[in-house]
């Protein structure tokens, strides 16, 4: 997929298709959309008279113009009502306007800027909202469809049409920043979305040595007997079910060598399956734990995204990566395993395993010298009882940091919800023969397993994100598309772009 941009007037531009949009409650198109109209003789404020275009959010009206105008089609694209409207809704319009097209057999299309009277967006920052929903929007996971399928068309060709010669410069920047940004969370969600015989822990390690040699970042990947001598007892725990050899990868971006001591650590849960272990999860569903490793998947991505935009940071990612799987050797329930920090915990339920393993990485990070760290992972079902599949659940213990992670998610469009942490929650934790237990009852799930991690920050600022909701999606909707996300990849590089010296 190619995106240029052109100076030229929009009704003379020849195209397939030209989008266009169209606030809700709008009588008299102007901007873009209105010089469109009337070059179309009041065409499309006539449908709006008559009720036929409403301009509400995700509404899509196609008009053929029929030689009148340079675009043979005009898409009009709702946008919902202006108050409130951010450069989420230009993702959207995007993914929606032209999935839309292609569908239709279109394989090159023409839009007009996405973002004046949106929240005032400046050309950067729509340049780069409309580069990141095409490339998320139009994304689609098809290595294994048969080849008749896979040549399924493609969309392939993006013009971004803008009358004003000064805005081009920046549109330009945010298109390059908006498909790197896009490009590294289509990483993620190509992880996520292979099957689990073909992303093991090994494949993941790769991946990220790929990704470190391709973009420059620093990679090291620790094997099982490497983790038995740091006495990551929680981690290999969990691996000991499975027969696929687990690997702790560690990617580091040295964006800012002169302050070394500010670097933010990133840990993803990389869980490549969750049968539940010895806990076995019951059947109905469990094809969708491949995607138990979306927390490490984003955390390779962000890494990837971080060195391609090479900002003044230091960022040091983390991801244990093994299956949870019930074979010979697997731990059992009641079984006790000593944390790389020297904490025992008394595993209860094999199925509470990412945050066993992500308590040795996040001790093992702090080792590593990051100075303040976020967890990503599809940690609980029930921070889906919570939130649904709206937005991710954010814990931590320093409020500013999880401030900044919150802030970070909105620029993204991608929302987090912060929940309590009192100190009565870690009671549920109590064991009798060890530090803790792995899990603590059925109530306020999502935050006993914060609780929990909470035990292994090593005196860091620290937040966590419990992204069992929001890493898969079951239908298209704007720039998501069926099955991976690739969220939170975007808020990542965000927080660390607010970090920068
Ligand atoms: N990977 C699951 C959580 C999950 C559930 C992710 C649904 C995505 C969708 C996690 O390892 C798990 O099994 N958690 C248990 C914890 C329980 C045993 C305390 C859960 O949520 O049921
Ligand atoms: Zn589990
Ligand atoms: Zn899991």
């Amino acid at each position: 997929m190619e995106i240029k941009i052109l100076r030229e007037d929009a009704t003379k531009i020849q195209t397939p298709a030209l989008i266009v949009n169209l606030f809700e409650g709008v009588k008299t198109p102007g901007g873009a959309t209105g010089d469109i109209d009337k070059a179309l003789d009041g065409t499309i404020s006539r449908l709006i008279n008559d009720d036929e275009i409403k301009g509400t959010s995700g509404e899509l009206t196609l008009i053929h113009t029929f030689g009148k105008i340079g675009p043979n089609r005009v898409l009009v694209a709702g946008l919902g009502t202006q108050e409130g409207a951010t450069a989420d809704k230009v993702r959207e319009v995007m993914g929606n306007a032209l999935r839309f097209l292609r569908n239709k057999g279109i394989t090159s299309a023409c839009t007009t800027t996405q973002g004046p009277g949106i929240g005032e967006l400046d050309p950067r920052t729509a340049g780069q909202a409309i580069a990141e929903g095409t490339f998320l929007g139009l994304y689609r996971f098809k290595h294994y469809l048969a080849a008749s399928d896979k040549n399924s068309q493609e969309l392939n060709d993006l013009t971004i049409v803008e009358s004003n010669a000064d805005k081009i410069p920046a549109l330009q920047e945010g298109v390059r920043i908006g498909r790197i940004m896009a490009e590294g969370t289509m990483l993620a969600r190509d992880m996520a979305n292979e099957p689990a015989n073909i992303m093991t822990p090994t494949r993941m390690s790769e991946i990220a040595r790929q990704v470190a040699d391709a973009d420059g970042l620093e990679a090291s990947v620790l094997e099982r007997k490497d983790m038995d001598d740091l006495k990551m007892g929680a981690l290999v725990g969990v691996a000991k079910g499975s027969h696929q050899p687990p690997k702790l990868i560690i990617l580091k971006y040295n964006g800012d060598p002169d302050n070394a001591s500010n670097n933010l650590g990133l840990i993803g849960k990389g869980i490549t399956f969750d049968t539940g272990g010895i806990s076995l999860k019951p059947a109905g569903g469990m094809e969708d734990m491949k995607g138990d490793m979306s927390g490490g998947a984003s955390v390779i991505g962000a890494l990837q995204i971080l060195a391609r935009l090479h900002p003044k940071v230091n960022v040091t990612g983390v991801v244990p990566a093994t299956e949870n799987m019930p074979g010979g050797e697997a731990q059992r329930p009641g079984d006790i395993v000593r944390a790389m920090n020297g904490k025992t915990i008394e595993v209860i339920n094999t199925d509470a395993e990412g945050r066993l393993v992500l308590s040795d990485a996040m001790v093992y990070a702090k080792q590593q010298g990051v100075s303040r760290m976020v967890d990503i992972a599809t940690l609980t079902g029930a921070i889906i009882v919570s939130l649904g599949k709206i937005c991710t659940g954010v814990m931590g213990n320093d409020q500013d940091f999880i401030d900044h992670v919150i802030d970070a998610g909105k620029s993204a469009g991608e929302r987090v919800w912060q929940f309590p942490m009192f100190d009565e929650y870690r009671d549920s934790l109590k064991s009798n023969v060890a530090d803790m237990m792995n899990v603590g009852g059925r109530d306020a799930g999502s935050i006993t397993a914060a609780k929990f991690l909470s035990e292994f920050t090593e005196g860091l600022p620290w937040a966590h994100l419990d992204i069992a909701g929001t890493a898969r999606t079951d239908s298209d909707k704007g720039y998501l598309v069926k099955g991976s996300t690739g969220v939170p990849v975007r808020t990542l590089v965000n927080l660390a772009l607010a970090g920068e010296s």
